[in-house]
């Protein structure tokens, strides 16, 4: 099995994970000493960073950073918010997902469906089990019991069964809406098609995964055949529920464990214990190593024992589910914006191996960073052979913070010759972690990083402040070029059937029938003159793939606001931040004209710009020098020319009856903890603040209420009390 070969490689585009590693190192420094400039900057990194992993994670089922990388940097972003909560209201922390690919039909969820907050010592479990006590009220010695079950790393899934019959299957998408995967889902073993005895409305959340036996049988099948190969079981289970085509996904060794439910319309149990048993009598699988624990130590000794089993299940799993096991008290501690109180994900430590580095090669991406690769001996790291891994940028070979200058790995370099240990965490390119200096052969010399771009010559330059080192070729580099227009027919921008990365390399050659922009794209079938001739009997191409090509084109043309500004490929504008840009702007000639007239870091279309929620000073510069740079201002406008823009609609305000209203909480509340009310109010769209002002909506008053109570009733503002509270926000 070779499944991470070639992971790195095949030119990589952003290196999302470039400064990472170094994020990560930071990760266990006090935020208190931060002042609020070197948070700020601290925070904009951050964010940026999630949100990239975000995006390639969920949107293009090619994550680029390891898993515990991600949460280093998670929990330092998180660390910085609450130390700082004016910074979280742009963030990406509290953000589950990408949007969903708007190639199935959207499915708005019934109910949410969340992510995990993450634990990685056991310190963070008993952490867990306090702050759950706190919130109950519950004394140190009360019963409280948890199940523990092993996160299954694959995709979740929610099935919505309506008199026993299987209506819908849909991904999370963003948590809040997700894809209409039913007619993919119903060709799953493990998903019944009919529950007998099931209540009215069920909606069953669970897990579709690849066992590592299918895994690898499918990539050596998919490699026979040509066709594409997955990095892992997670990416090749979801390549294979997000298909167009069910059939497809028929042939696709896909399964399925129950371990949630989302609305239903009569309670399944007293405990998720009991809940999980009943899905399991409804004929669904779930998962044997489930275990009921009665507090802290028995969830440790069975996160123990589900990892000593974890070589040997047959298919990944990355920690440890930890719940709540009485539904009533999951009930009342309730969720935070996108994570339950009620459960924590205990993560298994990343896996290592150590090896040789063979040569460090250097790619070059669509923004034209020089990203270092470490081509390394064959190595298995957790059933997987890895021959690659990323290197981060120069100063990560140096062994240096790329931002800070300070030394990582304790100042060792890595060199060519090196043993070096590498680490995966299940679904990402692999890294380098340290380096064995007692291993070092004497011929090994200091590595030189490049200053010319190794594809096109041009001088290759570091800004102030960017980690990355960048050919400054732009369009006349190959690579870029390259990159730019894979980016731009890839699938969550222009997706263009028949024009992959495989032919995108073909045609950027081709001299007779060139495509070296996206407005070539476009051209391509005029150019052909008469239609389908010159490109049949080339690589693959037949009379019928030529005039599916040319079909798939046109139908392109008309895309809307959003994709194609994500598919220009412009710096730090990944899906969600060419969402805000078309939501804002509405449409193309709006938006062109905004960032024709704006000026970096001045005037009114300035001011408009970084106003948007959202978008920050560096991805406002990046989009407005786009613009203003006469090569690539004259690409996109070639290429508008043939194209029909969608306009997109400003988002709907919310719907609750205290959405967006600022309430304060006075006195003391008899139903529920302060915590809990405030929680339920913001779950609601409703701001909490701490004292009554002009701007306060609503005060809710408790026995005990003073002060608060009294300015409220001088400024005219409406108080209840708890009851009406209930009421307000449905028991
Ligand atoms: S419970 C409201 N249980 O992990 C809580 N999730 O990182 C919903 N996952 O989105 C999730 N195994 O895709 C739960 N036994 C398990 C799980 C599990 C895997 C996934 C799920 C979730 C993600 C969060």
């Amino acid at each position: 099995m070779s499944a991470a070969k070639g992971s790195a490689g095949g030119g990589a585009s952003e290196p999302a994970g470039a400064d990472a590693a170094t994020d990560a190192d930071r990760a266990g420094r006090p935020v208190e000493g931060l002042d609020a400039g070197a948070a700020r900057r601290e925070w904009a990194r951050l964010a940026a960073a999630v949100a990239r992993a975000n995006q390639a994670y969920h949107g293009a089922d090619a994550p680029d950073i390891s898993d515990a990388e991600y949460d280093a940097l998670k929990r330092r972003l998180l660390a910085i918010e609450a130390r700082f909560p004016e910074l979280a209201e742009a963030s990406p922390s509290g953000q589950v997902g990408a949007a969903p690919s708007q190639t199935f039909t959207p499915v708005r969820h019934a109910r949410p469906m969340l992510s995990l907050e993450n634990a990685f010592s056991a310190t963070d479990i008993t952490d867990f089990d306090d702050r759950i006590r706190r919130y109950l009220n519950l004394g140190p010695d009360a019963p409280l019991a948890y199940t523990a079950e092993p996160k299954i790393d694959g995709l979740s899934l929610s099935l919505r069964y309506e008199g026993g019959r299987l209506v819908q299957a849909a991904t999370r998408g963003d948590g809040e809406t997700g894809e209409n995967v039913t007619a993919n889902a119903r060709t799953i073993a493990d998903i019944p098609q009919h529950i007998a005895g099931a209540p009215a409305v069920l909606e069953v959340r669970g897990e579709v995964y690849m066992s590592h036996a299918d895994f690898a049988e499918l990539n050596a099948r998919q490699g026979a055949a040509g066709g594409k190969t997955f990095a892992n079981p997670r990416n090749a289970a979801a390549g294979s529920l997000r298909q167009l085509d069910a059939a497809i996904t028929a042939a696709r060794p896909l399964r399925f464990f129950a371990y949630a439910w989302g609305e239903v319309s009569e309670p399944l149990a007293a405990t998720q214990f009991g809940a999980i048993a009943r899905l399991a009598g409804f004929g669904l699988a779930t998962n044997p190593l489930t275990r009921r624990c009665d507090g802290p130590g028995a969830l440790l000794a069975a996160w123990h024992e589900i990892e000593a089993q974890r070589a040997t299940l047959g298919y990944d799993i990355d920690g440890v589910v930890c719940k709540v096991d009485d539904l009533g008290l999951q009930a009342r501690l309730g969720y935070r914006s996108t994570t339950p109180r009620w459960a924590i994900a205990h993560k298994f430590p990343a896996e290592l191996a150590w090896t040789r580095l063979e040569a460090i090669d250097i790619q070059v991406g669509r923004t034209g960073a020089l990203s270092p690769v470490a081509r390394l001996a064959p190595v298995t790291v957790g059933g997987v052979v890895v021959s690659n891994a990323t290197l981060h940028n120069e100063d990560y070979i140096a062994g240096r913070s790329a931002t800070s200058g300070e030394a990582i790995r304790d100042g060792r370099d890595i060199r060519v010759g090196d043993w070096v240990q590498v680490y995966r965490a299940g679904d990402v390119i692999p890294k380098i972690a340290d380096v064995d200096l007692s291993r070092r052969p004497a011929e090994a010399v200091p590595y030189v990083f490049p200053t010319r771009c190794p594809e096109c010559g041009s001088e290759a330059v570091r800004e102030a402040g960017d980690a990355v080192r960048r050919c400054t070729g732009g369009l006349i580099c190959p690579a870029q070029a390259i990159e730019k227009l894979k980016h731009f027919v890839s699938r969550n921008a222009f997706d263009i059937d028949g024009l992959g990365a495989r032919q995108i390399e073909m045609f950027y050659a081709d001299d007779q029938l060139p495509i070296r922009e996206p407005a070539e794209i476009f051209t391509l079938a005029a150019r052909d003159g008469a239609k389908v001739t010159r490109l049949k009997n080339r690589d693959g191409f037949g009379e019928k793939s030529v005039k599916n090509l040319f079909e798939a084109i046109e139908k392109r043309r008309k895309i809307p606001l959003n994709r194609l500004i994500f598919a220009l490929g412009i710096r730090h504008v990944g899906e969600s931040a060419a969402m805000l840009l078309a939501r804002h702007y509405g449409t193309w000639p709006a938006f062109e004209a905004a960032m024709t007239a704006a000026r970096i870091g001045e005037g009114a279309d300035w001011d408009d710009l970084v106003a948007i929620d959202g978008v920050g000073a560096v991805l406002a510069a990046s989009v407005v020098t786009a613009f203003h740079q006469p090569a690539e201002r004259a690409l996109i406008d070639r290429l508008v020319a043939h194209l029909e823009i969608i306009a997109v609609a400003p988002p709907q305000a919310g719907d609750s009856t205290i959405a967006g209203k600022t309430l304060v909480f006075t006195g003391t509340l008899e139903r529920m903890t302060r915590a809990e009310a405030k929680a339920r109010a913001e779950a609601l769209g409703a701001k909490v603040a701490g004292s009554v002002s002009a701007k306060t909506d609503l005060v809710i008053a408790g026995p005990g209420a003073g002060s608060k109570a009294k300015a409220a009733a001088a400024l005219g503002i409406e108080v209840i009390d708890e009851d009406a509270w209930l009421r307000l926000i449905g028991g």
